[in-house]
């Protein structure tokens, strides 16, 4: 049964352009409620073991160098179908795939910059949840 959060990122190519308040805003009017937010810069180590499920994938060195090269906003967030309904407002992976009207549509400049993460199950959207925020954080 879906669960009713999933976990995001707002990634260093949006950050360093200034459209975390485009995104968050575009966020919450499509429904989702903010339920814990943070803004951090990771090390290479730390994205490394973010992105552990892509450690054999040949892009794997590229995305943790690139997700620590800037500040980055975590957040969770909740609404029924969050994981399916995020991945909907978010767009496709590559933004030259991406729908009009998505975030990554608007605000991704390519695949590694794609301007935001999403969860791509229930099971990993409280992984990532947990990865980042501690208990007394995500009540
Ligand atoms: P994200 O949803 O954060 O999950 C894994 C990330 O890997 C993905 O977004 C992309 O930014 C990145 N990614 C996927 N495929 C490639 C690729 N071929 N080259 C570079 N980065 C990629």
């Amino acid at each position: 049964m879906a669960t009713n959060r999933t976990f995001t990122m707002i990634k260093p190519d949006a950050v360093e352009a200034g459209n975390i308040g485009g995104i968050t805003k575009m966020i919450e009017e499509a429904g989702f409620k903010i339920v814990a937010m943070k803004y951090t810069r990771l090390s290479p180590e730390i994205a490394g073991k973010f992105y552990e499920v892509h450690s054999e994938r040949p892009f794997y060195g590229e995305l943790c160098s690139y997700m620590s090269s800037g500040p980055i906003v975590a957040a969770i967030l909740e609404k029924d179908n969050a994981v399916e309904d995020f991945r909907k407002l978010i767009g496709a992976t590559n933004p030259a795939d991406a729908a009009e009207g998505t975030i990554r549509k608007i605000y991704a400049t390519s695949i590694s910059a794609n301007a935001v993460h999403g969860s791509d199950s229930d099971e990993n959207a409280e992984i990532e949840g947990n990865f980042y925020f501690s208990e007394l954080e995500r009540h």
